[in-house]
């Protein structure tokens, strides 16, 4: 039913810095709808990824994409089975978010979530904020979401009961994590149970060349405090990437070369969540220690994954 995550809805009180950090730093096409108010950021040829909004207080809206328009009332009948009241988008919602038709409702968690159809490609190419690469994006959707949440056991039942995900993954340590897909990106969401209740951990979106995430790490060098996470790459997605605090203090996560998987997917129990490096500097110190002692296990075990690219657009210049 659901085939990607197609874009996400932003509320903050720090807008400004939000949009310094989108075009500056990430590299993302800023493009503002009401001065002071709202801005969508665009990846590719759709009109919006990001949609940033002033507001009193943060927020992360995800909205996912059904492929036709039929599949919006099923979509909206099984969350209503389910016990998930949902309430149709406004005109007014509808047009900042570039979509023809979308409702919304809440998770277990209280995060609103957006089902759409038909986000309307832009008139104009996209543009990005700094000379990158592009992002990788497409029938993948824009990337992943990893949350936090209170409700463990209910928001695995709404996604893969009711919203059709399927699983990719889980870990049991240092917390219980699934991740899902529901297409051949490995997973478009991570829910943990992390025993700090709910809140947003990360949303990764995927560069299409390696150096734009070397660029990406050395601009976040000169301010070292909104660096998250280091440079690694994680054992079950095989993305390399870093954390980058953005000014709500949640982060995105800037990666390259994710994996994609097919029909014949087997899941797994991790024996780690990185293969190298990863180094999570919010953790608690003895937090910090197990992670190493993992790190250093998986070293010793000598495992290591391919790197498959798809989409290295510097091979294509030279
Ligand atoms: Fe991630």
């Amino acid at each position: 039913m659901i085939n990607a995550m197609s874009y996400v809805v932003v509320q903050t009180p720090y807008l400004a810095q939000w949009l310094d950090m989108a075009g500056s730093h990430i590299g993302l096409q800023v493009e503002c709808m009401q001065p002071d108010a709202c801005a969508r950021l665009r990846m590719d040829e759709k009109v919006q990824r990001l949609l940033v909004c002033a507001a009193d207080s943060m927020a992360l809206t995800m909205g996912y994409e059904v492929p036709a328009a039929a599949d919006l009332p099923r979509v909206q009948q099984a969350l209503e089975a389910a016990g998930y009241p949902t309430t149709a988008g406004t005109e007014e919602e509808k047009r900042l978010r570039g979509v023809i038709d979308f409702f919304h409702f809440r998770d277990p968690d209280g995060n609103r979530i957006e089902v759409a159809w038909n986000l309307q490609s832009a008139a104009t190419p996209f543009q990005p904020g700094r000379p990158i690469g592009g992002f990788r994006t497409g029938e993948l959707g824009i990337g992943h979401v990893a949350l936090m949440t209170a409700h463990f056991e209910r928001m695995c039942h709404l996604y893969k009961e009711v919203l059709g995900f399927r699983v990719s993954d889980r870990a049991s340590a240092p917390f219980k994590v699934e991740f899902l897909h529901v297409n051949p990106r490995h997973h478009t969401i991570g829910i943990a149970d992390t025993g700090t209740g709910a809140g947003i951990y990360h949303l990764m979106l995927e560069y299409n060349d390696f150096d734009d995430v070397g660029r990406a790490y050395d601009m976040a060098l000169e301010k070292p405090e909104c660096i998250g996470v280091t440079l690694g790459r994680h054992i079950n997605d095989h993305v390399t990437s870093f954390y980058l605090k953005n000014p709500d203090g949640w982060m995105f996560e800037l990666g390259w070369a994710g994996r994609t998987i097919g029909p014949d997917w087997q899941v797994e129990e991790l024996p780690g969540m990185s293969l190298w490096g990863h180094d999570r500097t919010w953790l608690p110190p003895e937090k910090r220690a197990e992670a190493r002692r993992i790190l250093r296990r998986l070293a010793d075990s000598g495992l290591r994954a391919p790197v498959v690219t798809h989409t290295q657009t510097a091979k294509a210049k030279q």
